[in-house]
């Protein structure tokens, strides 16, 4: 594994795009930050991380060679990895969040942005970033948010976690059924949060309604089961 590791950097989903376009960074370099200045988010919001306690880094996989109608693939396996990972280390009642983030009960452990760079309609490049929250203890009292160390009361090795969540990433897009995941589609599906529990979703306009959630389409939406019984597709943004 080629590994940049930075003291202090804006974002590493920004400095490996940056250095992607040189030509010299292999497949699966990696880099990762004691702590980012203008972390980011899903939706243009901004990632907070206390410096030194968590794991924040971002994989460049140049190797996919996908369509980008089948980007959301690459959603599912990173989801898949870092849940694996997770459930090495026995983080309770693990779910995945739609589109991706990892879920331990109600509490979010896990954001993972990926850029895509394409050439045409073919996904040139990924950038994997992902922030997980291992050591740190308190959260500015955001509501349902927490790390590794508040759920299982030790302390974790950041270099071992983000061995072990790359390894599963190699494994995983170099050979799903290696990576012991045939159906990596249904996996994802059966492990969705909420899944066939009544739910409340707000729409663009800021409108409440009510379904069940029940998987996502190739394309990467959300099906969601509405109250008159219509299955209905959602993207992020309007939902
Ligand atoms: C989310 O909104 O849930 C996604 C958060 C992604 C954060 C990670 S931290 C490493 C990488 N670099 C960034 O600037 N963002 C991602």
């Amino acid at each position: 594994m080629q590994l940049i590791k930075l003291s202090a950097t804006d974002s590493t989903n920004a400095y490996l795009k940056d250095l992607m376009f040189n030509n010299i960074l292999g497949d699966f370099t990696v880099v990762m930050a004691h702590s980012q200045l203008k972390g980011r988010g899903q939706m243009g919001t901004n990632w907070l991380s206390e410096p030194g306690k968590n794991l924040t880094f971002s994989v460049l996989v140049k190797s996919l060679d996908s369509p980008v109608s089948e980007q959301f693939l690459l959603n599912i396996y990173v989801s898949l990895a870092i849940y694996d990972s997770l459930t090495q280390l026995n983080v309770p009642d693990l779910k995945i969040k739609w589109p991706n983030d990892i879920m331990s009960g109600h509490s979010k452990i896990c954001g993972i942005l990926i850029e895509n760079i394409l050439s045409g309609h073919h996904i040139q490049a990924s950038i994997i970033g992902i922030g997980l929250n291992v050591n740190q203890l308190t959260f500015n009292n955001l509501p349902n948010v927490s790390s590794l160390k508040l759920l299982l009361g030790k302390t974790l090795d950041l270099d071992e976690l983000l061995t072990s969540i790359v390894e599963n990433l190699k494994k995983l897009l170099g050979n799903p059924s290696k990576g012991g995941h045939n159906r990596p589609f249904e996996l994802y599906e059966s492990r969705l949060f909420r899944k066939d529990k009544p739910s409340t979703f707000k729409n663009q306009d800021d409108e409440m309604f009510m379904g069940f959630i029940k998987g996502v389409s190739s394309a990467g939406k959300l099906k969601i089961l509405m109250e008159d019984n219509i299955m209905k597709e959602f993207n992020l943004k309007e939902v």
